[in-house]
């Protein structure tokens, strides 16, 4: 793989779900790219196949149920035609930040076994002590004070905010160079919303790693993003520079998009921490 080889290469994907009321073509011919460092989204109303498309990217969609279609090359490896290549590159080339930080973890174990089994995932060879340091210093990183104390605590004792930062440390215990973030703020009030962004930012600024951020909320698009896909029933509609998309968007359906936005005002740190502890 050459420096210009992007971390994430997608062309003509085409995604099939049978339904019990027949076969839907949730997406339906998309092409787009993430290179390292760089932020890319796709947006859109619900229902637009934005999550059938991060879900497809992943090969995360049950066999059987979905037909893909097209190429999806992930650091240079095709996982369309090849699925033994995604389960390779899976939680480790890249990770999946899930939508909802109450169903994504299990509630029967506490949050530093969680962590600790994706780290050791990762580096097998590590003893459960090794991979506790490891865990609690990607705590620290998503900004979770005091981690060793917290290392014992069950997910219901953590609110949303602190959730949503330690599914971003399970993913990142994989060390991806790609991040897939469906959603990962929309379950979060505005303010802890703005601090899960900013910390994501930061973390892509300090380990270069690319994003594929969904969403359907155009304030937070344009926070976060280099390049923006505006996607609508399966197909981009729309798709250009985060600046040009809501400053001068050329399609009716991007204008309603930035109508329905709330606006992010300008928010304190000391607030976002209080509201995340
Ligand atoms: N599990 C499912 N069963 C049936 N249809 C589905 C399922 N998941 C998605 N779809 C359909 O696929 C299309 C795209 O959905 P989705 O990718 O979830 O959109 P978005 O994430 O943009 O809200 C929609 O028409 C939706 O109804
Ligand atoms: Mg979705």
């Amino acid at each position: 793989m050459t420096a210009e080889t992007p971390l994430l290469d997608v062309a003509d994907l085409q995604i099939e779900l049978i339904t019990a009321q027949g076969v839907v073509r949730a997406v339906d011919g998309v092409t787009f790219t993430v290179h390292r460092g760089e932020t890319v989204t796709l947006i859109g109303e619900s229902g637009s196949g934005k999550s059938t498309t991060a879900m497809g990217v992943l090969r995360l969609l049950p066999e059987g149920l979905a037909v893909i279609s097209g190429s999806v090359r992930i650091a240079g490896h095709d996982v369309v035609a090849d699925p033994d290549a995604a389960r390779g590159v899976r939680g480790r080339t890249v990770s999946l930040v899930p939508q909802d930080p109450m169903t994504a973890l299990s509630p029967v174990h506490t949050v530093g076994r969680q962590l600790g089994d994706a780290i050791r995932l990762r580096h097998p060879s590590l003893s459960r002590t090794e991979a506790r340091d490891k865990g609690v210093d990607l705590l620290k990183q998503v900004r979770i004070s005091k981690p060793e104390t917290r290392w014992k605590a069950y997910p219901h004792q953590f609110s949303g905010g602190m959730l949503q930062r330690i599914l971003i440390a399970i993913a990142l215990a994989g060390e991806p160079e790609l991040l897939v973030a469906d959603e990962p703020t929309s379950a979060l009030d505005a303010t802890v919303q703005a601090g899960v962004l900013d910390l994501l930012m930061e973390l892509q600024e300090r380990t270069g790693i690319g994003m594929l951020m969904i969403t359907h909320d155009l304030g937070v698009a344009r926070l976060v993003s280099d390049r923006i896909h505006v996607m609508k029933d399966g197909r981009f509609v729309e798709s250009g520079p985060a600046d040009r998309i809501v400053e001068r968007p050329a399609e009716a359906y991007t204008r309603a998009l930035l109508a329905a936005v709330p606006r992010l005002g300008a928010w304190d740190e000391s607030a976002v921490q209080g509201a995340a502890s």
